[in-house]
């Protein structure tokens, strides 16, 4: 389905956000139905876009959530997704953060350390509570992806290997205060090949049937995320042989699978819309500046990912330039030495794939407001976050002033 991107300017002014919800619930049904051979959880990695409505349309499909703060968890909840379906994981839990999704009583606490794991038994005695555990694994593969995204390594500050985990779940066994219910591997983001999953899963897998013959037996097989999605010309990897090579390895075990996607579920669904507000050229370098900023997305800045970029006019005279927001700093740009036709002042311009790390990573820097967020299912827009305004920018430091 189309969005007019020009009607929704004139309705809610730019820079906003749209989202296609209706891309969202096909993502979501073709995911979930390559599990369908087993029991499944599509946990939703909040992180991608945490905007309550996007969560609450993915919880009415029946979608559970991968959270990594309390406020996740909490925004989770707010909008009805069952305790049961809701997983913490990151690497530094705060005490108060464990001591509260023990009370809420989630599905599970996604431990990464034994550190962490000695936390979690100590504040769950002291609740008198049993804390459901499960292990992030960290199978030492190289995911083929861009090294900020990468997490599957020993090298990265994720996960325990396969000894430490090992005996972690035996402590776990061996508490009051513990239980093993599940394991998890995430080995990074965006990716695009399936071989180091495979290899991943099994890996993981084994030890699920290692610990199963020593009488550690679990009931979740958390996969992670990281599913790719498709920004330029990637090949993606296919949900179906995605499912299969997870269910291959899942013999003699009965598991029930969990993933959790972020990108994939809202990436392609998402477009950033900013108007063009003047064109220069300094020396022979033609710049287009717009009123988005990397506050808004900050994604090419920090990653210098590829958004695909149409200027929404009908304009045929093609030029080398660099698209570039308002903002103080020679890193604020969308694109460099892409090839747009020539604009004027008010022209549309659609940044793409934006849906996924596009709002959530946004800021206040130079004082912007974060932008509107909109949906659009069924053809129908509505606002589902309002633009912020300079009040709401200043409302936790007005008091303070001396
Ligand atoms: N599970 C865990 C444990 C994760 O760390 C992540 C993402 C996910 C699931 C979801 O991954 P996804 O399905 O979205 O690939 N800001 C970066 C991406 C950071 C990903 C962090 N972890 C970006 O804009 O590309």
């Amino acid at each position: 389905m189309s969005i007019n991107f020009k009607e929704l300017a004139n309705k809610y002014q730019t820079p906003y956000y749209v989202y296609d919800f209706d891309h969202i619930t096909k993502q979501y049904e073709e995911l979930k139905g390559a599990f369908r051979a087993r029991k499944s959880l599509i946990a939703y990695a909040v992180k991608a876009n945490s905007n309550l409505s996007v969560i609450k349309h993915l919880a009415d499909l029946g979608a559970g959530a991968d959270c990594v703060s309390i406020g996740e968890v909490k925004r989770a909840l707010k909008v009805g997704i069952a305790p049961y379906k809701i997983i913490f994981s990151g690497v530094g839990k705060i005490d108060d953060e464990i001591r509260e999704a023990l009370n809420l009583d989630i599905l599970m606490i996604n431990v990464e350390s034994d550190a962490e794991l000695n936390r979690v038994e100590t504040i769950a005695r002291e609740l008198g509570k049993v804390a459901r555990i499960s292990i992030r694994v960290n199978p030492n593969i190289d995911p083929q992806t861009h090294p900020y995204i990468s997490t599957g390594l020993h090298e990265n500050k994720f996960g325990v290997d396969i000894d430490t985990a090992k005996r972690m779940y035996i402590q776990c066994k061996n508490s009051e205060n513990l239980e093993p219910v599940g394991m998890h591997c995430h080995i990074g983001s965006q990716l695009t090949q399936l071989q180091p999953i495979k290899e991943s899963v099994k890996i993981v897998a084994d030890l699920v049937r290692n610990l199963k013959a020593i009488k550690i037996e679990l009931s979740f097989m958390d996969i992670g995320g990281g599913l790719g999605i498709v920004y330029d010309n990637e090949t993606l990897i296919d949900t179906k042989e995605y499912a299969q090579s997870v269910l291959d390895n899942m013999f003699g075990l009965d598991i029930t699978i969990i993933c959790e996607p972020g990108r994939f579920m809202v990436g392609n669904a998402g477009t950033f819309v900013t108007k063009v507000l003047y064109e220069k050229v300094n020396g022979n370098k033609r710049f287009v500046i717009v009123d988005g900023a990397m506050n808004d997305l900050i994604r090419p800045s920090l990653y210098n990912a590829y958004h695909r970029i149409e200027v929404l006019n009908d304009n045929q005279e093609f030029s080398d330039c660099n698209l570039v927001g308002p903002i103080c700093e020679s890193g604020d740009f969308f694109a460099k030495n892409v090839q747009l036709p020539k604009t004027q002042h008010n022209d549309l311009v659609a940044i793409y794939s934006a849906g996924a790390y596009g709002f959530t990573m946004a800021s206040n820097y130079n004082t912007r407001g974060r932008v509107a967020e909109i949906a659009v299912e069924n053809g129908i827009d509505r606002l589902i976050r309002k633009r912020e305004t300079f009040e709401d920018i200043i409302a936790l430091e007005e008091e303070f002033i001396k």
